[in-house]
């Protein structure tokens, strides 16, 4: 139906016959003259309807949204009615026919506008005019690149692409599962993958050698702006690794093809790395932002003998007492450090102590430290004039260390433009979850070095993994690990997370079996791709990167989904619905 796109025309097409078709973005009346500016998916370009063709009256009519076929001729525009800040805004195309494919309503909020005029429950519920924003469109292309990238950078690679079941068992992942009842099988329900991760690992069993998918994920879990309930994943998988490094290469050589392909920018290879241990001493948190500094400091062994009872007694029952530097942060008001304590309480410290090295020095702990600690402390932390230091002491504290380091960060705007990628290794085999209760700090089936098989028995809170995330400006994109391929050892893991043998049995004997016919070394990784889209599209929401998405109490707007089942699909299920 067209022979040009409205965003594409330029100067250079000036004279030429074009047909477009579109939406109405905007209709101006201009005395014997309407304006129309047409929107298609690359831009704008105006319209000007002459009052002289009777055929063309209709064109008063025009209203956002509707939608057009022109024929006409691109003309120059008139001096005073150049537009330098639009693309197409040095030429016009006079139109000459005219067909309205369709009427709009009033739309519910403007396309061309920032999208504040709606809440996004409107904008989701009226998705489809919601796309057609430039942002939303921007992003969506932006992924599209994003997927052709890495499928090229997979394929050329010798990985094959295979798709695995989505009505499935239980993967667990941490997450609670989805569940699909089934109809044949009255009584029983199918789970819906929080990952393919144990059929990816049946691939390596399989022969497959190197495997990807660009695959989607149901996890029902809390959502907040990073989570969505369905998402999707680059998920990997390659057989006889040599260790951690061969999947980092790969990683890296995969994000830098995207940046590379997407953006035109070159990455500097290889990613630095921090073992967790470390992340979690410097920075508090295992997804350390680099784009600033601001490191923790420990400075424990100042107080073992303080006077000062609260920093003394925390380092005395095994706590420590640690901090950060504000530079030039010495002006901060009370209740700015009131707020700063209350992201520090609500991470689980106990209270927050502060020293503003101003002239003289003021503190909340100056009548509990003798000059000369408040002058070895400053001297630590090599804190100048206009500083001010950040102290909490006790057990436990790398969190609230962390959390108030990231405010600070934000509050000052420290974190510099850039992609500062990060690997973090060697996370723990084991931590407690919220219940105290031993648990998988990556999932069930990471692998360990030999060296540390007897202290799964006796000391499994101390043994490093070989699990490891990829972190960008202080978001997880990724995890991965090389996996246990052998059936003892894996079931001692699952003795371990108290899964009984009969649990073990019916939940993985599938898996369990597997592993007895030849599995090979294998280990992989899986990158979440709305993640990467939404960084790369310097947005701050997943909602912003995927076309319909569901909001933060996981409906969708769009559909009302979900809804109660019809009582003739509850009864072919053999399922009844009882209020709670
Ligand atoms: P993990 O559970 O760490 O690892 O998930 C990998 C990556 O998937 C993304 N992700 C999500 N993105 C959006 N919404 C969610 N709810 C969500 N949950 C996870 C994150 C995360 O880093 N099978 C393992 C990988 C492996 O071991 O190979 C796994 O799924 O970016």
């Amino acid at each position: 139906m067209r022979t040009a796109y409205c965003g594409q025309l330029s100067a250079a097409d000036v004279g030429r016959s074009v047909k477009l078709a579109g939406w109405v973005n905007r209709r101006r009346d201009l005395g014997k003259l309407t304006f129309v500016d047409l929107r298609d998916h690359t831009g704008l370009v105006q319209l000007l309807f002459a009052d002289d063709r009777d055929d063309l009256q209709s064109a008063h009519t025009l209203n956002r949204e509707d939608v057009l076929v022109v024929h006409g001729t691109v003309q120059r525009r008139s001096a005073g009615n150049l537009n330098l800040e639009m693309k197409t805004g040095e030429i016009e195309v006079r139109v000459e026919t005219m067909a309205i494919e369709n009427r709009s309503k009033t739309p519910p909020f403007l396309v061309d506008g920032d999208g504040s005029d709606a809440t996004e429950e409107t904008r989701l519920r009226y998705r489809y005019v919601d796309l057609r924003r430039d942002r939303l469109q921007k992003a969506l292309r932006l992924r599209h690149c994003i997927f052709r990238a890495t499928r090229d950078f997979f394929s050329e690679r010798g990985f094959v692409e295979v798709e695995t079941p989505v009505l499935t068992k239980s993967t667990p992942e941490g997450a609670r599962d989805f569940l699909v009842p089934s109809r044949v099988h009255q009584g029983s329900f199918y789970a819906l993958p929080q990952s393919p991760q144990l059929f990816k690992q049946m691939l390596m069993v399989g022969g497959l050698d190197r495997y990807f998918q660009l695959v989607k994920c149901f996890r029902d879990e809390d959502l907040r702006a990073d989570r969505q309930p369905e998402f999707t994943q680059l998920d990997l998988e390659v057989s006889f690794p040599d260790g951690p490094d061969e999947i980092y290469g790969l990683v890296e050589g995969a994000v830098a093809r995207v940046f590379r392909d997407v953006l035109g920018i070159e990455l500097e290879l290889p990613f630095p790395r921090l073992t967790h241990a470390d992340a979690m001493g410097r920075f508090g948190i295992d997804k350390p932002d680099m784009r600033f500094g601001m490191e923790i400091r420990d400075v424990s062994s100042l107080f073992s003998r303080s006077g000062f009872r609260v920093f003394a007694d925390a380092v005395a029952s095994g706590g420590r007492v640690a901090g950060i530097v504000a530079k030039r942060c010495s002006g901060y008001s009370r209740a700015t450090l009131d707020s700063l304590q209350a992201t520090a309480v609500a991470a689980g410290a106990k209270g927050l102590s502060w020293v503003k090295v101003e002239d003289p020095v003021v503190s909340s702990i100056s009548k509990f430290l003798s000059g000369e600690e408040l002058a070895t402390l400053i001297a630590t932390f090599e804190a100048e004039k206009g500083d001010l230091l950040l102290l909490l002491a006790g057990q436990g504290i790398d969190k609230a260390l962390g959390e108030l380091r990231l405010a600070v960060g934000r509050k000052e705007s420290l974190a510099v433009p850039g992609w500062r990628f990060l690997w973090v290794t060697d996370f723990p085999l084991f931590e407690l979850d919220e219940e105290g209760n031993l648990a998988s700090a990556h999932h069930a089936f990471t692998s360990l070095r030999p060296e540390d098989y007897d202290k799964i028995e006796s000391d499994p809170l101390h043994i490093p993994s070989y699990a490891y995330d990829l972190v960008l400006n202080g978001t997880e994109l990724g995890s991965g690990s090389i996996r246990i391929h052998s059936r003892e050892l894996q079931e001692r893991i699952f003795r371990r997370l108290h899964i009984t043998p009969e649990d073990a049995d019916l939940r993985f004997g599938w898996f369990l079996q597997a592993l007895e016919y030849g599995a090979p070394p294998h280990g992989g990784f899986a990158l979440g791709l709305d993640r990467l889209a939404m960084i790369m599209a310097g947005e701050s929401s997943l909602r912003d990167v995927i076309a319909f998405p569901k909001t933060a109490n996981a409906m969708c707007p769009l559909t009302d989904a979900p809804m109660p089942a019809a009582p003739k699909q509850l009864a072919e299920l053999g399922i009844s619905v009882e209020e709670c």
